[in-house]
């Protein structure tokens, strides 16, 4: 590794504005941020840039769903995708949209520079259009049978059944996903870049571009089945950039998207009046990484590596792919109930405790990260509170309590300090290759040491004797947890500006690993961290489960009613009865009293707690109905017979009035 300072880009994948990030959108931004830390620490010049993917016709449909304009849309969930961003510690210089200024002045240079190149052309191509919505449909939004199995319901593009693969004009009886319509086969001129003309860049810029061996070996069978050109224009309407000269086609949201990358980075560098140029030229001096998920791997090594040599632009200098969080070995589901919100997580629990359990579960392979939130609790709780927080709350209340908050002004013994020291490089290693559970595992291995010093020299004991060592003993492990906060830095950035705090740093820095803190004063101890509880995580189970009801309520299943028999129903004596005098009951606010004439039944008394829904002068005199066989029951202004029918839902109620014609008496059945 070298110490050269050097000037790096990073970004993670733009999440679509339709919709909350989840955890699993937190496990690339905690790995992205995670190395961005790192290399800040190590004193690079480093821009981390994002933005919201604001394209797109899922994101139109959305918005006319919500009755928004889709700029209001994509304005509501940026807030939102910020701050629940902020609130996870991800450190962002900047956070745009691809829905800016300049990133269509962007993507129109990259799309005039690939044309005049000769990589884009027209073809015209026929498609399903929904006459009803008057749009072309896109794959998903047409279903049908599966022309292979005949299973119903199935989507454009391929069958949940039996995994075949086809396009939506193979359907058997297809519909539109939007109105149900039966779509009809349209034609219109579609724009397409020709990727296959980057066949020979795109295998040279893989052999040597770094990418995980597995992705590779992926793109090698891309390759083999053969490259095909892209069609990179949508018809009106469609929510993105028209594209230059051409009226009434837009870019397809993936063209945008990607290029958003860039435009992140133009509007932080105009702000600062900086010069972009370096990061978007070839031979700029510097470097540009990409941490994205396996799903979007086609796009990030195929097309957009393509799209940028075919433009005369920088090519990315890594591209690094991770798979896919399940929670509990299943992959997360709105119905299991593990589609956990990030914000959700954040009303409980504090980010750090995820971006260690993500940090030790992460490395540079491209494997499926599993959440399980027994093992979350048991790591969390043993590892970070009962090894590494514990040494800081061992260890600095003797030195406020009994040393005035000053350390000692030598190290008595320096072999813990060396011992941590020594693993530097390695863990350093580790954080640069993005195997972060090598660098958590060694980390908490030099804890370890230092828990076994504090049981070695036992320091509760030996503050009793006189002339004790308690302050030697206790510099010694405030100097250790001092390095190892340093190590930790990138995964608890919060905690260890805590840790800065209390040992009067203005910020810890990688250079300290070697300086120990010696003859200084600390600050009196305050915790820096509590355990999590098993209420904690119940919460969070119960709060996503309320999420899912509120997104359901509408779309809900009906719920379930259990059944009755008819002669169940008729031992109901439901009647008519006319109201001969309601008033309010004194001494009471809910109650209302009723005298009923109910024909050949004769007068009823009936007490109803439905005071505040209704005055008594509206029912004085109506025809209401009225359950006639329920049980007398005595209360304290006097006996009720019988009840008064009403319909009710959780805010209002309405007794039932209006009978028509009936009469007071009169059996309803
Ligand atoms: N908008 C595109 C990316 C455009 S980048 C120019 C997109 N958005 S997304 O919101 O669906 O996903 C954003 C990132 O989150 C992707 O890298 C995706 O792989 C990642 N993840 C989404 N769900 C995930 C999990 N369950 N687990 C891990 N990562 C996941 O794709
Ligand atoms: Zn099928």
């Amino acid at each position: 590794m070298t110490n050269q300072k050097r000037r790096i880009m990073v970004t993670s994948a733009l999440p679509y504005a339709n919709g909350s990030l989840h955890l699993g959108h937190m496990v690339e931004f905690i790995q992205t941020d995670i190395f961005v830390r790192y290399q800040r620490l190590r004193g690079h010049e480093l821009y981390y840039v994002g933005a919201d993917d604001a394209h797109g016709t899922p994101i139109m449909l959305r918005a006319e769903k919500e009755g928004l304009s889709p700029a209001a849309l994509i304005d509501k969930v940026r807030a939102e995708h910020q701050q629940d961003l902020a609130q996870f510690l991800i450190s962002f210089d900047h956070f745009h949209s691809t829905h800016s200024e300049e990133n269509r002045v962007l993507c129109a240079d990259i799309y005039e520079k690939l044309q005049g190149n000769g990589y884009i052309f027209k073809k015209s191509v026929e498609q399903f259009y929904d006459p009803a919505k008057q749009m072309f449909l896109p794959d998903r939004y047409v279903k049908g049978q599966c022309p292979r199995c005949h299973a119903p319901d199935q989507y454009g593009d391929n069958c949940e059944v039996c995994s075949a693969t086809y396009s939506p004009r193979d359907l058997i009886q297809p519909y539109s996903v939007l109105t149900g319509e039966t779509p009809i086969v349209r034609e219109s001129e579609h724009i397409f870049f020709d990727l296959p003309q980057f066949s020979d860049f795109l295998q040279n810029w893989l052999a040597t571009a770094p990418v995980q061996e597995s992705m590779r070996n992926k793109l090698g069978e891309w390759f083999k089945t053969g490259l095909s050109a892209w069609d990179i224009s949508r018809d009106a309407p469609y929510w993105g950039f028209e594209i230059p000269g051409e009226p009434q086609k837009y870019f397809y949201v993936w063209l945008d998207a990607p290029v958003g990358y860039f435009a992140s980075l133009k509007a932080l560098f105009d702000q600062r009046g900086a010069d972009i140029g370096p990061f978007l030229r070839p031979d700029g001096g510097t470097e540009m990484y990409h941490f994205i998920g396996k799903d979007i791997a086609y796009f990030h090594l195929l097309f957009w590596p393509a799209m940028l040599q075919g433009a005369g632009y920088r090519t990315p200098s890594g591209v690094f792919c991770h798979g896919f969080l399940t929670v509990d070995g299943q992959r997360m589901s709105k119905s299991r109930g593990t589609f956990i919100k990030a914000s959700t997580y954040l009303r409980q629990l504090r980010p750090e405790y995820l971006r260690y359990y993500f940090a030790n579960k992460l490395s540079a392979r491209v494997e499926d990260i599993d959440l399980n939130l027994g093992d979350f609790k048991a790591r969390i709780n043993s590892d970070l509170v009962g090894k590494y927080v514990n040494l800081a709350s061992r260890a600095f209340p003797f030195i406020s309590k009994h040393f005035n908050g000053q350390l000692a002004d030598r190290l008595d013994d320096d072999s813990l300090h060396q011992q941590i020291l020594a693993k530097k490089e390695l863990i350093a290693g580790h954080y640069e290759n993005r195997e972060y559970h090598l660098a958590m595992r060694e980390i908490m291995a030099l804890v370890d040491r230092a828990n076994e010093y504090i049981d070695a020299h036992k320091p509760w004991l030996k503050i009793k004797e006189e002339n004790n060592d308690v302050q030697a003993v206790c510099t010694v492990l405030i100097n250790a947890f001092h390095q190892l906060t340093i190590y930790l830095q990138p995964v608890l950035p919060a905690i260890a500006a805590a840790v800065a705090e209390l040992l009067n740093r203005p910020a810890l820095a990688w250079a300290d690993l070697e300086r120990p803190l010696l003859g200084c004063a600390i600050k009196p101890y305050k915790a820096l961290l509590q355990r999590i509880e098993d209420k904690d995580l119940d919460a969070i189970l119960a709060a996503t489960r309320e999420d899912l009801a509120r997104e359901n309520a509408g779309t809900a299943p009906k719920p379930e009613v259990p059944l009755i028999g008819i002669d169940d129903f008729a031992k109901l004596d439901i009647r008519v009865a006319r109201v001969l005098s309601c008033e309010k009951v004194e001494g009471s606010d809910k109650l209302l009293r009723f005298q009923l004439d109910v024909g050949e039944l004769g007068t009823r008394q009936v007490f109803s707690g439905i005071q505040q829904f209704h005055r008594p002068e509206e029912l004085q005199g109506q025809l209401v109905i009225y359950l006639a066989n329920l049980t007398p029951r005595k209360m304290r202004f006097g006996v009720s017979e019988g009840m008064i029918l009403s319909a009710s839902n959780a805010e209002t109620l309405q007794v039932l009035l209006g009978v028509g014609r009936a009469a007071a008496g009169m059996k309803v059945s």
